[in-house]
C-alpha cells in the first residue's frame, strides 16, 4: 500500500464526518512535512467556515496515531502529516519480501488494444513513428505488467491510391533488385522515384491507375508484387525494431489492407443508422461540435466520391472490430497530434453508431515532434527528412565511444553491449520523461550525459548498486529488520514506497514522464543516501537494513526502467 493511499484512507472518513458528504483529502509529497493535504482550504471556503478550524477538526476525528509521528494545522489550513518510522519501516519490510515491489496487479484486467508505431510500406520511418513505437511499447509494458490482456496492433500503411505507382515501379526495376533495396532499407529512395516518375510521366501515371484498378479488384499477379511491397517493408520494419529493442513482431502487423472486407458493412451500417450525408459525391458523417473556421460542420469522409474508401473509413472498421470481435473495452492510439481532430472525429461517429459504448472507450494519445538543435523541425543535414535508423545509429555509436572514454580497457563485445544498452535507453528516455505533448529537442549531450534526468543516469545508478553487492558478496538477508536511523534513510523509504501510487497513476494516464521524474527522484534520492550513510562498514544490523533498501533501490530502477522499455546493466 503506498503511503499517499494510506493516509488518504485515513482522513477520508474524518473529512467525510466534518463535511457531511465524501471529500477527496488529497494528500501530496511536501517539503514541509511527509506528506501534506491541502483539502481543508477549497472545503472551508464551500462551507463559509475558517480554514484552520475546519483542518483542526478533521485532525480530531482521523485516526493516525498508529502512522504519524505528527500531524498539525499549518499556514492558512493545511494539514502536515509525518509519518512514523516504525510504520516506514514496517511497510518497506514489507515490499522487500514483494515481488511485485508493492504494485498490485489490476483488480478488473481488461482488454486493451494498443495501436501503435505504424509506419506506412515502402516508405522510410520518420522521427513520428519512432515516438509512436517508443510511447506505445511502454504502454504495452505497463499494461502487460498489471495483468491487463494487451492485444499489439501495428495498423500499417499497406493500402491506398499510392500502391498503383509503388507496383509500377517495381515492375520497371525488376524484382529483384527492388526486393533488395526495400529489405536493406533504402525506402526513401524507392518511393522518391516512384513519385518522380509519376509527376513527369503521363503514361506511367496511366499504368497506375490501371494498376489501382487491378490491385483493389483482387488481380492475382498484381496482388502477388502487392504482397512482395509489404513483406519487404515488414522485414526492414521488425529489423528497426530490433536494433530499438521494442516487443513489437511480426505478428503485430494488421494494415490497413486487413480491414477491406469490413468496409462496405461499415458504411451500410452508417447509413441505415442515418448518419451518412451525401456532399460533394462523397458520403459523410457530420458528428455533432464539430465546425471549422466559418461554424460550418466539419465532414468525416467515409467514401469518396469515387466510391473508395479512405483513412476514415478503415479506422471506423477497425475501431468497430477492436470492441466487436476482440471485445476490448480500452483503445489506444499513439499517434501524433496533428491527427487530434481524425481521432476525435472517427470517435464520435463510432460512439453514434453503438460501436464505442461503456466500459469501452477510446484514447488518443497524441504527442508533440522531435525538434533539432536550431528548435525547428529536425532535418537531415541535406534538408530532407531524418532517416530514423541512422539517428539510432548514431545514438548507439556516440554511446559506445562515450563508454570507451569512460573505459578504455573494456573489450569490443561489452563496449557494444553497453553502448547499445545506452544509446537506445537514452533515445527512448529522452522521449519518455517529457510530457509527451510537448514537442522536445533532440539533444545528444544532454540526453547521453552521465548526470541530469537521463538514461544513463539511471542505469549507472543501478549499476552502481550491483557493484555494492559484488563487494559485499552477498545479497541482502531475507527479512532483515529495517533500521532507519539517518533522514535520508527515511527520505529513500519514502520514495521506495511511492513506485506503486506512481505506476498506478500512470496505468490511468499514460503519462510516462511521471514514472520517470519518480525513478530519477528515487536515484537521487539513493544518492544522497549512499554518500551519508556507509553500507558495507556499518554495524552489521545496520548494514543488513542498508543492504536491503540498496537492493530495493536496484529492483525498483531495474523494474521502472524495464517498463520504460530500458535495460539495465550489471556493469557500466
Ligand atoms: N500510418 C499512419 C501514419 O503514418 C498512422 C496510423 C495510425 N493508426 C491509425 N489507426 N490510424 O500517419
Amino acid at each position: 500500500m503506498d503511503l499517499e493511499r494510506l493516509l488518504s484512507d485515513r482522513l477520508a472518513p474524518a473529512f467525510a464526518t466534518v463535511a457531511g458528504t465524501p471529500v477527496d483529502p488529497t494528500v501530496r509529497r511536501s517539503p514541509r512535512a511527509d506528506f501534506q493535504s491541502d483539502a481543508a482550504l477549497a472545503l472551508a471556503r464551500r462551507l463559509g467556515r475558517s480554514p484552520r478550524d475546519l483542518a483542526a477538526e478533521v485532525l480530531e476525528h482521523a485516526a493516525l496515531d498508529d502512522v504519524c509521528a505528527s500531524a498539525e494545522v499549518s499556514g492558512p489550513g493545511f494539514l502536515n502529516l509525518t509519518v512514523a518510522d516504525r510504520t516506514l519501516a514496517d511497510l518497506v519490510s514489507r515490499l522487500a519480501g514483494d515481488d511485485r515491489l508493492g504494485v498490485p496487479p489490476a483488480a478488473a484486467p481488461e482488454t486493451v488494444v494498443v495501436d501503435y508505431s505504424a509506419p506506412n510500406v515502402a516508405k522510410e520511418m520518420h522521427v513520428g513513428h519512432l515516438r509512436s513505437t517508443v510511447i506505445g511499447d511502454a504502454a504495452v509494458r505497463l499494461l502487460d505488467w498489471l495483468g491487463h490482456r494487451v492485444v499489439r496492433v501495428n495498423h500499417l500503411g499497406d493500402w491506398g491510391t499510392p500502391f498503383g505507382m509503388l507496383i509500377e515501379h517495381l515492375t520497371d526495376l525488376g524484382e529483384a533488385e527492388a526486393a533488395h533495396g526495400l529489405s536493406v532499407g533504402d525506402l526513401d529512395s524507392f518511393y522518391k522515384a516512384a513519385r518522380a516518375k509519376f509527376d513527369a510521366d503521363e503514361v506511367f501515371r496511366e499504368r497506375s491507375r490501371r494498376r489501382v484498378v487491378a490491385l483493389q479488384g483482387g488481380d492475382e499477379s498484381t496482388r502477388r508484387l502487392w504482397r512482395l511491397l509489404v513483406e519487404q517493408s515488414e522485414r526492414y520494419f521488425l529489423s528497426v525494431y530490433d536494433l530499438l529493442d521494442v516487443t513489437l513482431t511480426g505478428g503485430d502487423f494488421r494494415g490497413e489492407s486487413a480491414y477491406n472486407d469490413l468496409l462496405a458493412d461499415v458504411v451500410d451500417d452508417l447509413d441505415r443508422l442515418g448518419l451518412l450525408v451525401p456532399s460533394g459525391g462523397a458520403d459523410c458523417a457530420f458528428p455533432a461540435g464539430f465546425t471549422g473556421r466559418s461554424g460550418e460542420p466539419l465532414p468525416l469522409i467515409v467514401r469518396k466520391g469515387d466510391g473508395g474508401y479512405g483513412y476514415p473509413a478503415t479506422d471506423l472498421a477497425a475501431l468497430r472490430q477492436r470492441t466487436g470481435e476482440l471485445a476490448a473495452t480500452r483503445l489506444l492510439y499513439v499517434v501524433g497530434l496533428p491527427q487530434q481532430q481524425h481521432f476525435a472525429m472517427v470517435f464520435a461517429v463510432a460512439g453514434a453508431a453503438g460501436w464505442l459504448r461503456p466500459p469501452a472507450r477510446a484514447e488518443h494519445l497524441g504527442f508533440g515532434s522531435i525538434l533539432g538543435a536550431d528548435g525547428r523541425m529536425l532535418r537531415s543535414r541535406t534538408g530532407g527528412s531524418v532517416k530514423l535508423v541512422g539517428l539510432l545509429e548514431e545514438a548507439v555509436a556516440r554511446a559506445t565511444d562515450l563508454a570507451r572514454a569512460k573505459n578504455p580497457d573494456l573489450d569490443a563485445a561489452t563496449a557494444a553491449e553497453i553502448g547499445r544498452a545506452v544509446g537506445i535507453g537514452a533515445i527512448k528516455y529522452a522521449d519518455l520523461s517529457t510530457d509527451r505533448r510537448r514537442d522536445y529537442v533532440l539533444d545528444w549531450e544532454r540526453m547521453l550525459s552521465l548526470d541530469g534526468n537521463t538514461a544513463p543516469y539511471l542505469q549507472y545508478a543501478y549499476s552502481r548498486i550491483r557493484s555494492v553487492f559484488r563487494r559485499a558478496g552477498t545479497a541482502p538477508r531475507p527479512g532483515a529488520p529495517v533500521v532507519l536511523a539517518e533522514p535520508s534513510e527515511r527520505a529513500l523509504a519514502i520514495e521506495l514506497l511511492g513506485f506503486a501510487g506512481v505506476v498506478g497513476k500512470v496505468e490511468r494516464s499514460l503519462e510516462f514522464h511521471h514514472l520517470a521524474s519518480h525513478l530519477h527522484r528515487l536515484a537521487t534520492t539513493f544518492s544522497a543516501f549512499y554518500e551519508r550513510c556507509p553500507v558495507l562498514r556499518a554495524p552489521d544490523e545496520l548494514r543488513q537494513s542498508r543492504l536491503l533498501l540498496a537492493d530495493l533501490t536496484a529492483r525498483t530502477l531495474r523494474q521502472g526502467l524495464h517498463l520504460l522499455g530500458i535495460r539495465t546493466l550489471e556493469r557500466m
